[in-house]
């Protein structure tokens, strides 16, 4: 059994087994970690992956109405000794119906040696870094000379995915962006252009940004019935395609014949 080398400097803060921390999503966002430090740790974490040095089954979840999920996602790195589970719920209809984001969840973590929980976190913060930080580690291995960005959904993904594309995308010099909520595409327009070294240009329509981008990404919706917004003759060749909700926006033929079609598991398990 590999006892992870912090677990003393962990077990002089907190009597474990008796004592756990709550950390709040402004607790998570003062640790300060920066999107290098976010891509460096999400790296690791697929290296792991890569090597099969890791234990996740398949995600389980409940789905209380349409279009919602829970999805319960337990994961072990033995590498580092790292053991927690993510819960996380995703209502398309929330931003709508209550003001309140899409996405919110927990995460807990164990000490491996014992079992015992060390902390409960949360993990809107950690999903909004950790899920472009994947995205744009596939774009740079994928298509390492792009120089051109596509993204659909402005809303807390899109805006993380634009950040984290000027940072491991070296080439970059346009991003393209979308949302039905224009307003959401001229925020993310007015707060990234004087942080970013890239241009970003708001997209005339779902085609014209598709056929403007050598990669394109998605955060809209993850709903039941696919939208597939995009359509199969907008696609060329040597386009690649990273989306984080899942099937909804892309017309299913596009999967059916594009060159490669990458999944982070076929399976299971290791
Ligand atoms: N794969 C993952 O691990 C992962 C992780 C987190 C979130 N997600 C998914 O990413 C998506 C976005 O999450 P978020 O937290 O950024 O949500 P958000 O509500 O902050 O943003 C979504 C944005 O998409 C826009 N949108 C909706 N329908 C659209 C359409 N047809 N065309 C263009 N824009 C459209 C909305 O107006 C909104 O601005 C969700 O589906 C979520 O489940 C996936």
């Amino acid at each position: 059994m590999t006892i992870p080398t912090d677990r003393q400097r962990l077990a002089d803060r907190l009597t474990l087994g008796s004592e756990l921390l709550h950390l709040s999503r402004r607790d998570v966002e003062d640790l300060h970690l920066t999107r290098d430090t976010v891509l460096e740790l999400t790296l690791q974490a697929l290296v792991e992956h890569g090597h099969r040095r890791y234990e996740m089954p398949a995600k389980i979840g409940v789905h209380p109405y349409d279009n919602v999920f829970y999805h319960a996602m337990p994961a072990y790195l033995p590498g580092p000794g790292i053991v927690g589970a993510k819960w996380i719920e995703c209502y398309p209809d929330n931003p709508r119906r209550f003001g309140l984001p899409q996405t919110t969840g927990l995460l807990v973590l164990n000490d491996v040696a014992s079992g015992v929980p060390l902390a409960v976190m949360d993990a809107a913060w950690l999903t909004a870094m950790r899920t472009p930080a994947v995205t744009v580690l596939a774009a740079a291995a994928l298509h390492p000379g792009a120089t051109t960005f596509g993204m659909f959904g402005c809303g807390v993904q899109g805006r993380e995915h634009v950040r984290y594309a000027a940072l491991a995308l070296p080439g970059l010099e346009t991003v393209y962006v979308d949302d039905t909520d224009v307003a959401a595409a001229d925020a993310l327009i007015a707060q990234l252009r004087p942080e970013l070294g890239v241009r970003i240009v708001k997209g005339e329509s779902a085609e014209a940004v598709t056929k403007s981008a050598e990669v394109l990404s998605s955060a809209t919706v993850i709903l039941r019935e696919p939208l597939a917004v995009v359509k199969d003759e907008w696609v060329t060749a040597g386009q690649t395609i990273v989306p984080c909700d899942l099937n909804t926006f892309w017309d299913l033929r596009t999967s059916h014949r594009a060159d490669k079609y990458l999944v982070d598991s076929p399976s299971n398990s290791p």
